[in-house]
């Protein structure tokens, strides 16, 4: 019942995509038309010259033949234009609607929270992107321009046929259909055997990926033979999938062909018979031979279409299904603009959980820090002091409770104001393939050369970037691999600089630094902290000695607050975590 009720909204949908490019598309139908009527006048011409022309004196006969030959040259001529409109004009055409949804799906993409992409596979989502969107535009033009070629080449054929002698025409039509139902048969298994394929390489791929991402692990573990090993095997299984397929492949081609030739066989026979009884004349033979491409041409267009319309319509029905995703973090209706902040945070009751029915990560939080305040937030590994400085910027809502920017409810604040304020230092940067400009810039695109140099320079970034091998334009590798841990770090608060937010978190690396840029780092960070509000989650001693107020964070929630000296005159919790070096 719902998916009778959803189809006609579907397809709706999909003309939908047509519709800038209605003209377009007519023209294409035009010319698919005109291209096939073409096709079916030509033996008819030649029929016309084989059985009038003969009987009229010599030098008429000449004039109306070269008449004739004009006119099939024009057609010709038709043919080619037509043929040469719809490949070119109709494959433009999938390819601006492939843009279209290509479009429409990454500014989707880029709504959807930090919850959608935990439990998704970057791959998969490349995937709909690609081979789902190219899948859907082929069926998009190709279907509705295939059937419309095919049908009237069939039919066509099958009526000027019977016309010319209905017997003839009854046996090959009776071959083309044994020949489509063989058609049908074999495709069916070979488009089983491609999906196989298909996934064998998607195998092949994610492992490949995977294990070179992973090279460096791969190597300082010594496994090299191992991944070897590994890929072999799924090469392997590639292979065996590959041979099943060949083998359709080629009952699928040899069938077709010797369908082809029999229908030709067959009508030259039967025709042979027919001529001796005199029912047929040697122009009618002809013609009907001159027909026969018409008959299994669209055979195979059809079975083709077939296949196309379950990849591409299962394609559509994917992006549809991630279309209709709706990002469970957007502005609520009445969220106000924020211009200015001064700072001030609040945290009331906040418990959260990653996803439902799993255990609390917050439970009941109660928080207030001041407008130019610096904070330091430690505790074990897990506590879930990266999850609780994720809840400022919205990048995960609350489950229960509120938090407070300057006495405001975060959610009631448009969100692209409200992450305009707040600056982060991630605890693993990020860093885009490019140049290191480019990637400091990115706090605040359009900023001059000069200001990302002031940046740098307060990061403590500028003496390093100097040294690379062409300064700011040194390109640093997928990821920033050739950066070393400190260095990146500096090229994040860089960013954080130039973005010059009132709200500062900053998410220590866990992974050690040596003791230089370690201080460097902290250097930087100070000057970074100053006059804003800063959380800054720490795993070094050093970060946190001069902090006026320290959290300690359990999982029963804030468990102990205080300056260095004052928590470990306390003995508790915090005094433990220094025992153990934090
Ligand atoms: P360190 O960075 O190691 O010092 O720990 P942390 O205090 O920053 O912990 P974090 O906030 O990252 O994690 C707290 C808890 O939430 C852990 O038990 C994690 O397993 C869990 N967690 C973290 N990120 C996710 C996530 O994206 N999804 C889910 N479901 N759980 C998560
Ligand atoms: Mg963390």
């Amino acid at each position: 019942m719902e998916q009778k009720k959803k189809s006609p909204n579907k397809l709706k949908l999909l003309a939908g995509y047509y519709k800038p490019y209605k003209r377009l598309f007519f023209a294409d139908l035009f010319f698919a038309v005109l291209g096939s009527a073409v096709t079916l006048v030509i033996p008819l011409l030649v029929r016309y010259i084989m059985n009038s022309v003969g009987a009229m004196p010599t030098s008429e006969a000449k004039g109306i033949i070269l008449q004739i030959g004009i006119g099939m040259l024009v057609l010709i001529l038709v043919q080619l234009g037509s043929r040469y409109f719809i490949t070119y004009y109709g494959h433009m055409m999938g390819a601006y609607i492939e843009h279209d949804m290509r479009n429409e799906i990454f500014s989707h993409y880029q709504k959807l929270s930090f919850t959608f992409y935990d439990n998704q596979k970057v791959g998969h989502l490349l995937s709909r992107i690609t081979s789902d969107l190219f899948d859907i535009s082929e069926l998009l033009h190709h279907g509705p321009e295939d059937i419309l070629i095919s049908f009237i080449k069939l039919l066509g054929a099958f009526i000027i046929l019977l016309n010319v002698n209905w017997k003839l025409a009854l046996i090959s039509i009776g071959i083309v259909i044994v020949m489509l139902v063989y058609a049908l048969i074999f495709n069916k298994k070979m488009k089983y055997a491609f999906k196989e394929n298909r996934a064998r390489i998607a195998d092949i791929n994610s492992q490949i990926e995977d294990s070179l991402a992973g090279i460096r692990v791969v190597k300082s573990f010594g496994n090299e033979k191992r991944e070897m090993e590994k890929f072999a095997k799924g090469n392997e299984r590639f292979v065996d999938a590959k041979r099943l397929t060949y083998r359709y492949m080629a009952g699928y081609h040899s069938g077709m062909d010797a369908f082809t030739t029999l229908i030709t066989v067959a009508s030259l026979v039967a025709g042979a018979f027919f001529l001796t009884d005199g029912t047929l004349s040697a122009a009618d033979l002809v013609t009907f031979l001159l027909y026969i491409n018409n008959f299994t041409e669209p055979v195979t267009k059809l079975v083709n279409f077939t296949e196309q319309f379950q990849n591409g319509y299962s394609g559509y029905d994917r992006f549809l299904e991630m279309m209709a995703i709706a990002p469970d973090i957007a502005d609520a209706p009445d969220a106000v603009s924020l211009d200015h902040v001064d700072g001030d945070i609040r945290f009331e009751e906040v418990s959260f959980r990653y996803e439902e029915n799993q255990e609390e990560v917050l439970s009941h939080v109660n928080l207030e820090v001041k407008p130019g305040e610096y904070v330091a937030l430690v505790g074990s590994s897990g506590a879930g002091k990266t999850t609780l400085c994720s809840l400022i910027p919205r990048f995960y809502d609350v489950s229960d409770g509120r938090i407070l920017l300057d006495g405001r409810d975060i959610r009631q604040i448009k969100l692209k104001d409200l992450r305009r304020q707040i600056g982060i230092v991630q605890q693993d940067v990020y860093l885009f393939a490019g140049t290191i400009m480019e990637n400091i810039r990115y706090g605040k695109p359009g900023a001059s050369d000069e200001e990302v140099i002031r940046a740098a320079k307060a990061a403590n970034a500028h003496d390093f970037i100097m040294e690379m091998p062409a300064d700011y334009d040194t390109d640093i590798g997928q990821r920033g691999v050739k950066l070393s841990g400190g260095q990146k770090q500096r090229l994040s608060i860089a960013r954080a600089f130039l973005k010059n937010p009132p709200i500062l978190i900053f998410d220590e690396a866990t992974s050690a630094l040596d003791n230089e840029s370690e201080k460097v780092v902290q250097d930087s960070l100070e000057k970074l902290a100053k006059d804003r509000t800063t959380f800054v989650i720490a795993h070094r001693l050093s970060t946190i000695r001069n902090a006026r107020r320290i959290l300690v964070l359990t999982e029963e929630g804030i468990a102990e607050e205080g300056t260095h000296k004052e928590l470990l005159a306390k003995d508790g919790v915090y005094a433990r975590l220094c025992e153990a070096g934090l």
